[in-house]
């Protein structure tokens, strides 16, 4: 665990970290990516965070790669790529940086480690963890395979790298459909995310899909009773759902889709008010390039998200720390899931 009062206080021995309403003032490009949520009393004490970050990325010849539920200081501040689960890890394919500091969680950087063995990738806080991934082991994998003999196994990107390497394919919410429509066989067997499964299953019924029961703690909170409560207080906003909520929740929604699905759907329909029923800095984050939008709550929080702050990224730059490291027989096998899953998303020419 981190020792935080220990990192702070050698922090700011070494970086001018005080709140700076000057600095601040001086940073309106990436200000103005996020002035619709983050006051300017906040942006004057994370601008230092911000410019000591954006410097020491250029010193180490870093990038940055976040995902769309890290906070908009982070997301608008320092991150050079954002996107969801599959675009961070092409993204992750296609870095000439020397360093990648993965803004996200574990089993993200462990994915651009496994399709970047040479290069050193950072995680700012290591218990950054997922429900899902620690849902499933690869003898869970193994169980599966004992019971569904012969069937395919299509493992979310949300799982270890030993899990990825027990698998014969990954997934992510932006392809799983597409994914499972162009494996051969009849019955196919999706770990970890229960809801996921089911609801792909809805979508490819002419396939049997069986799943492992895990679930996201973020999105099983959410229940269809809650969506029509919502949508009788509030009549005409527009409710899009993730794929990692249960079935009858996304049934209830006008849209399900993963992170960047469902910024591609506000960005094409622009509904006067939208309710995201994902975690909550996915509304923070689009919501200054949506100013027409209304994002109207609830939303729920992801604990393991929030574990990375702009505090933990810049002694992660600083101190060289903590490195991912998968074993090289581990990477390798898990590098032709994730590469098979890259490979079949492509769009055909
Ligand atoms: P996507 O960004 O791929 O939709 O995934 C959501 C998620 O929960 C990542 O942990
Ligand atoms: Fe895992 Fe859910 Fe958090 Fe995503 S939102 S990291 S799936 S617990």
């Amino acid at each position: 665990m981190l020792d935080m009062p220990a990192i702070r206080h050698d922090l700011h021995k070494i970086y001018d970290l005080a709140p700076n309403p000057t600095l601040a003032a001086s940073m309106t490009a990436e200000y103005a990516r996020m002035a619709r949520v983050v006051s300017p009393a906040d942006w004057a004490m994370h601008a230092p965070y911000v410019a000591a970050i954006n410097a020491l990325k250029k010193e180490r010849n870093a990038t940055i790669l976040a995902h769309n539920y890290m906070t908009p200081e982070i997301f608008h501040g320092v991150a050079d790529v954002v996107g969801d689960s599959l675009q961070l890890a092409i993204e992750a394919t296609k870095t000439e940086a020397d360093v990648i500091v993965q803004c996200g969680v574990h089993f993200m950087a462990e994915t651009s480690k496994i399709l970047n063995p040479a290069k050193t990738v950072l995680m700012p806080d290591m218990e950054a963890g997922c429900s899902l991934a620690d849902s499933i082991t690869a003898e869970g994998v193994a169980q599966m395979r004992a019971r569904y003999p012969g069937a395919p196994v299509v493992s979310y990107v949300n799982t270890t790298a030993e899990v990825k390497a027990a698998s014969d394919i990954c997934c992510t919410s932006s392809n799983a459909v597409q994914i499972i429509r162009a494996l051969e066989a009849d019955t196919i067997i999706m770990t970890p995310d229960q809801y996921l499964a089911q609801n792909v299953a809805a979508q490819v019924p002419e396939k049997r899909i069986v799943w492992w029961e895990g679930s996201c703690i973020v999105h099983e909170q959410y229940t269809a009773q809650d969506i029509r409560e919502f949508r009788d207080w509030n009549p005409g906003t527009r409710i899009i759902a993730h794929p990692e909520c249960p079935p009858d929740v996304v049934a209830e929604a006008d849209f399900s889709g993963s992170t960047k699905g469902i910024l591609d759907y506000v960005s094409a329909e622009r509904p006067e008010r939208a309710m995201l029923v994902t975690e909550c800095s996915m509304a923070s984050n689009i919501s200054d390039a949506h100013p027409d939008v209304e994002f109207i709550g609830p939303c729920n929080m992801c604990p393991y998200m929030k574990k990375i702050t702009l505090e933990k990224v810049l002694w992660s730059l600083h101190t060289m720390t903590t490195q991912i490291e998968v074993a090289p027989d581990v990477a390798d096998r898990a590098r032709l899931a994730v590469q098979r899953m890259i490979d079949l998303s492509a769009p055909k020419a």
